[in-house]
């Protein structure tokens, strides 16, 4: 699992277990003592109590009405062997998986196992499907992605609401290329409903559309490994998983939102849409299936309030989707403003010199970066809170010349003596030559851009199938 890390390994009687400090999504029961309890429960973070089933689709299986959660009772497998379980309930699609995590109690650990060892240790203690007492009781609980443990699915969205900006680049682009490499499954969409929010002229939205998937395209999206689908055409899924979401939704959690707070400020009819846009985002990610969302700062509260939604709907309603974790680069996930380093970069903003778009000329790049705002103090230092604009072009600088992953003195150091004079020379000259080529590939596509139809037709059929099947399940959850 890619996000765990091994933090030892022992011998178990029928396996070498290893211990990660991991996500935990292995959902199984175990009836201890007559007393039911929840053997493996945790979606993430296994010190929380978090249920993700409904309490009383367990009832009626076991035919109690005081099914409660327990947290931090078990250790691992081995209170199945302590004598006092008389059944075992598992889902059995997890005996499909590759590889299955069971939580260990009071530390955040899990310990992997494979499937036919979890079956030889549960025979072994004298649970089996076949005998009466104790028994194994298999049982489908309908996990829409039972699958989850061993695949990640990313999922990310752009809205095509104007030229994209070196900031959608750094923050999301090059995360979704790396997720391509890493992954297999990997989802990315034009949030085109989520546009509508601040009402586009409707042909600038038709011609933003279209310029967003060459622009993905040019800035080198491998679609052969990666499905790129508008949002629109399959609204009707989004939409109606976003309204059953809604329902779920305090209203006052929408408020809160820093997104919410600064673009109704600039817009003369505040539409609803704006505030309830968080929940049709977790409706996109929920409805893939998804794991992971590789996206910039900015949507850090987003996603936080997408994975309380996906929480909520699982608490209530049964396991139907996983709870999404939030990829957000760590070097420079928040590209700010050439002229004020206290403003995100947004291809939104009226001011173009704030900006630097992925299909600027070199001399628009050399023009921008040469009036950007720098401080009066000759000495470059990275300070996030008292020099934002000098700390932010030191950071493009260092994640544009592939050298994140030295020190930050090290880059002060390398400019010392040279200067804002210095730093920006320089950081034109990585700029030019990182977005040389997605200027130059654009063009190309710009000639032939029937590809656009191509690209996206296919990406609805391949996105489709998924949708369909979650919002089924929601809906069957729901009592629709
Ligand atoms: P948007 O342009 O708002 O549709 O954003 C598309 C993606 O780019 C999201 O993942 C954002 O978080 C990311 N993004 C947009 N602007 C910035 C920025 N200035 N810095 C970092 N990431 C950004
Ligand atoms: N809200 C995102 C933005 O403005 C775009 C978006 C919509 C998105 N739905 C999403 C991003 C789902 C990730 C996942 O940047």
């Amino acid at each position: 699992m890619s996000d765990a890390s091994l933090l030892r390994e022992k011998n178990y009687s029928h396996n070498v277990v290893y211990e990660y400090d991991c996500r935990n999504l292995v959902r199984g029961f175990v009836l201890k003592g007559g007393k039911p309890t929840l053997l493996l429960i945790a979606e993430e973070n296994l010190g929380s109590p978090e249920a993700l089933l409904d309490l009383s689709i367990l009832e009626s299986l076991l035919g109690s009405s005081s099914v409660t959660y327990e947290d931090g009772v078990l250790d691992g497998l081995s209170l199945v062997s302590q004598g006092a379980v008389e059944q075992v309930i598992l889902d059995e699609s997890i005996f499909d998986r590759e590889r299955i995590y069971l939580k260990t109690a009071g530390r955040s650990s899990a310990v992997e196992l494979n499937p036919e060892d979890l079956r030889k240790v549960l025979a072994d203690l004298g649970f089996d499907s076949e005998s009466d007492k104790p028994r194994l009781i298999p049982y489908d609980f309908g996990y829409a992605a039972s699958e989850q443990t061993t695949k990640q699915r990313v999922i990310s969205g752009i809205q095509p609401s104007g030229d994209m900006t070196l900031g959608n680049y750094l923050g999301a682009i090059i995360n979704w290329k790396k997720q391509i490499e890493k992954y297999d499954e990997n989802f990315f969409f034009l949030a085109d409903l989520h546009s509508l929010t601040v009402l586009p002229d409707p042909a600038d939205l038709r011609d933003r559309i279209r310029q967003t998937v060459m622009t993905l395209i040019a800035c080198g999206l491998d679609l052969k490994q990666a499905v790129l689908f508008r949002q629109s055409d399959l609204g009707g899924y989004h939409s109606e998983l976003a309204w059953i979401f809604s329902c779920l939704t305090p209203e006052g959690r929408l408020e809160q939102m820093t997104q919410f707070k600064e673009k109704s400020q600039k817009q003369q009819i505040i539409g609803t849409g704006l505030k309830t846009y968080p929940i049709l985002m977790a409706a996109d990610i929920a409805l893939y299936q998804s794991t992971l969302v590789p996206v910039g700062d900015d949507q850090r509260q987003h996603l936080e309030l997408c994975r309380e939604i996906v929480r909520r709907f699982n608490h209530r309603y049964g396991y139907t989707m996983p709870v999404p974790k939030a990829d957000i680069p760590k070097a420079l996930a928040r590209v700010k403003s050439l002229t004020d380093g206290t403003k995100k970069m947004s291809k939104s903003d009226e001011n173009r010199d704030g900006c630097v778009y992925l299909l600027d000329s070199p001399d628009e790049i050399s023009r921008k970066v040469k009036r950007a705002k720098t401080d009066s103090d000759p000495t470059l230092r990275f300070d996030e809170d008292n020099r934002p604009e000098v700390t932010n072009l030191l950071s493009m600088f260092k994640v544009l010349s592939g050298r994140d992953s030295e020190p930050n003195d090290a880059i002060e150091a390398y400019f010392n003596g040279k200067g804002a004079k210095g730093l920006k020379e320089e950081l034109t000259e990585v700029l030019v030559e990182t977005l040389r080529p997605i200027r130059e590939k654009y063009n190309e596509l710009a000639t032939t851009s029937e590809q656009v139809d191509v690209v996206l037709k296919q990406g609805v059929e391949r996105a489709e199938p998924i949708a369909k099947k979650t919002l089924a399940l929601a809906k069957q959850r729901v009592g629709l």
